[in-house]
Protein backbone atom coordinates (compact mmCIF):
# COMPACT_ATOMS: atom_id res chain seq x y z
CA UNK A 1 0.00 0.00 0.00
CA UNK A 2 1.35 3.41 -1.15
CA UNK A 3 1.72 5.50 2.44
CA UNK A 4 1.10 8.87 2.57
CA UNK A 5 3.39 11.17 2.31
CA UNK A 6 2.57 13.69 5.44
CA UNK A 7 5.03 16.82 6.10
CA UNK A 8 5.32 18.25 9.96
CA UNK A 9 5.51 21.44 10.75
CA UNK A 10 7.35 22.40 13.75
CA UNK A 11 8.38 26.15 16.04
CA UNK A 12 10.16 24.33 18.97
CA UNK A 13 10.61 20.85 21.56
CA UNK A 14 9.21 18.45 18.82
CA UNK A 15 7.91 15.36 21.21
CA UNK A 16 4.98 15.38 18.82
CA UNK A 17 6.52 15.12 15.53
CA UNK A 18 8.97 12.66 17.38
CA UNK A 19 5.89 10.48 18.85
CA UNK A 20 4.68 10.93 15.02
CA UNK A 21 7.89 10.11 13.02
CA UNK A 22 8.08 6.84 15.47
CA UNK A 23 5.13 5.37 14.67
CA UNK A 24 5.84 5.84 10.76
CA UNK A 25 9.06 3.78 11.16
CA UNK A 26 6.92 0.25 12.37
CA UNK A 27 6.62 -1.53 9.26
CA UNK A 28 3.30 -1.19 7.84
CA UNK A 29 1.93 2.66 8.74
CA UNK A 30 -0.15 3.82 6.45
CA UNK A 31 2.21 7.53 6.37
CA UNK A 32 5.40 8.53 6.03
CA UNK A 33 7.65 11.74 6.84
CA UNK A 34 8.93 13.43 3.98
CA UNK A 35 9.81 16.40 5.50
CA UNK A 36 10.14 18.02 9.19
CA UNK A 37 9.72 22.07 8.72
CA UNK A 38 10.64 24.53 11.08
CA UNK A 39 10.17 28.25 10.86
CA UNK A 40 13.07 29.00 13.59
CA UNK A 41 16.37 27.88 13.41
CA UNK A 42 16.80 27.09 16.96
CA UNK A 43 13.67 24.48 17.05
CA UNK A 44 14.81 21.65 19.30
CA UNK A 45 13.03 19.16 17.13
CA UNK A 46 15.19 19.88 14.27
CA UNK A 47 18.16 17.85 15.65
CA UNK A 48 15.55 14.83 16.58
CA UNK A 49 14.11 14.86 13.44
CA UNK A 50 17.49 14.66 11.94
CA UNK A 51 19.39 11.94 14.44
CA UNK A 52 16.10 10.39 12.56
CA UNK A 53 17.34 10.30 9.37
CA UNK A 54 13.93 12.58 8.34
CA UNK A 55 15.05 15.74 5.67
CA UNK A 56 14.22 19.12 7.15
CA UNK A 57 14.21 22.12 6.37
CA UNK A 58 14.03 25.92 7.89
CA UNK A 59 12.06 29.18 6.58
CA UNK A 60 12.76 31.75 9.11
CA UNK A 61 9.56 33.77 8.97
CA UNK A 62 11.61 36.59 9.94
CA UNK A 63 13.28 36.50 6.67
CA UNK A 64 9.97 37.48 4.72
CA UNK A 65 8.34 41.03 5.01
CA UNK A 66 4.86 39.12 5.81
CA UNK A 67 2.79 36.38 6.44
CA UNK A 68 1.30 36.12 2.61
CA UNK A 69 5.51 36.20 1.51
CA UNK A 70 6.37 33.62 4.74
CA UNK A 71 3.30 30.98 3.84
CA UNK A 72 3.85 31.16 -0.01
CA UNK A 73 7.47 30.31 0.88
CA UNK A 74 6.30 27.60 3.03
CA UNK A 75 3.31 25.75 0.10
CA UNK A 76 6.28 26.04 -1.72
CA UNK A 77 8.57 24.00 0.21
CA UNK A 78 5.44 21.76 1.48
CA UNK A 79 4.72 21.16 -2.90
CA UNK A 80 8.56 20.32 -3.54
CA UNK A 81 8.17 17.68 -0.76
CA UNK A 82 5.18 15.94 -2.67
CA UNK A 83 3.70 16.44 0.72
CA UNK A 84 -0.14 15.35 0.51
CA UNK A 85 -0.96 15.76 4.36
CA UNK A 86 0.62 18.56 6.81
CA UNK A 87 0.53 17.74 10.35
CA UNK A 88 1.22 21.19 12.71
CA UNK A 89 2.75 19.84 15.58
CA UNK A 90 3.42 22.68 18.37
CA UNK A 91 3.99 25.28 14.88
CA UNK A 92 3.04 28.67 16.48
CA UNK A 93 2.79 30.74 13.62
CA UNK A 94 -0.81 32.07 12.63
CA UNK A 95 -1.26 30.70 9.00
CA UNK A 96 -2.92 33.19 5.99
CA UNK A 97 -6.41 32.53 5.23
CA UNK A 98 -5.03 31.49 1.45
CA UNK A 99 -2.75 29.04 2.78
CA UNK A 100 -5.55 27.16 5.00
CA UNK A 101 -7.84 26.89 1.87
CA UNK A 102 -4.94 25.37 0.07
CA UNK A 103 -4.55 22.35 2.66
CA UNK A 104 -7.88 22.41 3.20
CA UNK A 105 -8.95 18.48 4.64
CA UNK A 106 -5.10 17.81 4.20
CA UNK A 107 -3.55 20.23 7.50
CA UNK A 108 -4.16 18.74 10.49
CA UNK A 109 -3.42 20.03 14.05
CA UNK A 110 -3.07 19.19 17.63
CA UNK A 111 -3.96 21.25 20.53
CA UNK A 112 -3.83 20.18 24.18
CA UNK A 113 -7.33 20.55 25.33
CA UNK A 114 -10.54 19.11 25.20
CA UNK A 115 -11.89 21.60 21.91
CA UNK A 116 -13.83 23.12 21.66
CA UNK A 117 -12.83 24.51 25.34
CA UNK A 118 -9.71 26.43 25.47
CA UNK A 119 -8.35 27.16 22.12
CA UNK A 120 -5.55 29.55 21.56
CA UNK A 121 -2.78 30.27 24.46
CA UNK A 122 -2.36 29.12 28.00
CA UNK A 123 -4.20 26.50 27.78
CA UNK A 124 -3.58 24.70 30.96
CA UNK A 125 -3.94 27.26 33.23
CA UNK A 126 -7.35 28.25 31.94
CA UNK A 127 -8.40 24.85 32.56
CA UNK A 128 -7.04 24.76 35.52
CA UNK A 129 -8.80 28.27 36.67
CA UNK A 130 -12.34 26.91 35.82
CA UNK A 131 -11.61 23.98 37.59
CA UNK A 132 -12.85 21.31 35.28
CA UNK A 133 -12.29 17.57 36.45
CA UNK A 134 -10.95 16.40 33.01
CA UNK A 135 -8.98 18.27 29.83
CA UNK A 136 -6.88 16.54 27.53
CA UNK A 137 -5.95 17.30 23.65
CA UNK A 138 -7.55 17.22 20.05
CA UNK A 139 -6.61 16.16 16.89
CA UNK A 140 -8.53 18.40 14.21
CA UNK A 141 -8.60 19.50 10.65
CA UNK A 142 -7.73 22.86 10.02
CA UNK A 143 -9.95 25.84 9.24
CA UNK A 144 -8.90 29.45 9.80
CA UNK A 145 -9.85 30.53 12.98
CA UNK A 146 -7.46 29.47 15.47
CA UNK A 147 -8.16 25.56 16.95
CA UNK A 148 -10.85 25.27 15.13
CA UNK A 149 -11.92 22.85 12.68
CA UNK A 150 -13.39 19.14 12.30
CA UNK A 151 -12.80 17.33 15.24
CA UNK A 152 -10.46 13.82 14.16
CA UNK A 153 -10.31 12.38 17.99
CA UNK A 154 -9.66 13.05 21.46
CA UNK A 155 -8.02 11.99 24.43
CA UNK A 156 -9.28 13.12 27.65
CA UNK A 157 -7.51 13.18 30.79
CA UNK A 158 -8.22 13.47 34.49
CA UNK A 159 -6.91 16.45 35.98
CA UNK A 160 -6.01 16.45 39.80
CA UNK A 161 -6.41 18.27 42.87
CA UNK A 162 -2.77 19.07 43.51
CA UNK A 163 -2.18 19.94 39.67
CA UNK A 164 -0.14 22.59 38.46
CA UNK A 165 0.38 23.63 34.55
CA UNK A 166 3.43 21.74 34.37
CA UNK A 167 1.93 18.63 35.93
CA UNK A 168 -0.99 18.56 34.33
CA UNK A 169 0.91 19.67 30.79
CA UNK A 170 2.81 16.63 31.11
CA UNK A 171 -0.19 14.27 31.84
CA UNK A 172 -2.28 16.07 28.54
CA UNK A 173 1.47 15.19 26.67
CA UNK A 174 1.51 12.13 27.37
CA UNK A 175 -2.07 11.36 26.11
CA UNK A 176 -1.25 13.70 22.47
CA UNK A 177 1.86 11.54 21.78
CA UNK A 178 -0.85 8.20 21.64
CA UNK A 179 -3.46 10.30 19.86
CA UNK A 180 -1.85 11.81 16.89
CA UNK A 181 -0.22 8.76 15.44
CA UNK A 182 -3.33 7.18 15.74
CA UNK A 183 -5.30 10.54 14.03
CA UNK A 184 -2.53 10.23 11.74
CA UNK A 185 -3.05 6.14 10.73
CA UNK A 186 -7.00 7.64 10.59
CA UNK A 187 -6.32 9.90 7.79
CA UNK A 188 -4.22 7.64 6.11
CA UNK A 189 -6.40 5.13 5.65
CA UNK A 190 -9.26 7.49 5.15
CA UNK A 191 -11.14 6.24 7.62
CA UNK A 192 -11.72 10.46 9.10
CA UNK A 193 -13.70 12.10 6.27
CA UNK A 194 -15.22 15.48 6.55
CA UNK A 195 -18.71 15.48 5.84
CA UNK A 196 -20.32 19.09 6.76
CA UNK A 197 -17.84 20.49 8.66
CA UNK A 198 -17.87 17.01 10.99
CA UNK A 199 -15.21 14.26 10.61
CA UNK A 200 -17.05 10.69 10.24
CA UNK A 201 -15.02 7.48 11.32
CA UNK A 202 -14.99 4.56 9.57
CA UNK A 203 -14.28 1.21 11.42
CA UNK A 204 -13.68 3.17 14.55
CA UNK A 205 -14.55 1.59 17.77
CA UNK A 206 -16.07 3.71 20.71
CA UNK A 207 -15.08 2.97 24.15
CA UNK A 208 -18.03 1.65 26.26
CA UNK A 209 -17.33 3.28 30.06
CA UNK A 210 -17.65 7.19 31.66
CA UNK A 211 -15.20 8.04 33.54
CA UNK A 212 -15.73 9.87 36.84
CA UNK A 213 -13.44 12.27 38.35
CA UNK A 214 -13.61 12.00 41.18
CA UNK A 215 -14.23 7.92 40.96
CA UNK A 216 -17.53 6.96 42.20
C1 LIG B 1 1.87 20.54 22.35
O1 LIG B 1 1.29 20.60 23.63
C2 LIG B 1 0.83 20.76 21.27
O2 LIG B 1 -0.43 20.28 21.62
C3 LIG B 1 0.78 22.27 21.19
O3 LIG B 1 2.11 22.69 21.36
C4 LIG B 1 2.84 21.70 22.10
C5 LIG B 1 3.99 21.31 21.24
O4 LIG B 1 4.87 20.42 21.90
N1 LIG B 1 0.16 22.68 19.96
P1 LIG B 1 5.97 19.63 21.06
O5 LIG B 1 6.77 20.67 20.27
O6 LIG B 1 5.25 18.69 20.13
O7 LIG B 1 6.81 18.92 22.05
Amino acid sequence: MARLRTAILISGRGSNMQALSEACAAPGFPAEIVRVIANRKDAAGLGIAAQAGVATRTIPHRDYPDRAAFDAALDAALRESGAELVCLAGFMRLLTAGFVEAWRDRMINIHPSLLPAFPGLDTHARALAAGVRFSGCTVHYVRHEMDTGPIIAQAAVPVRPEDDTGSLADRVLAAEHRLYPLALRLVAEGRARVAGERVVLAEAETPEVALLNPRG
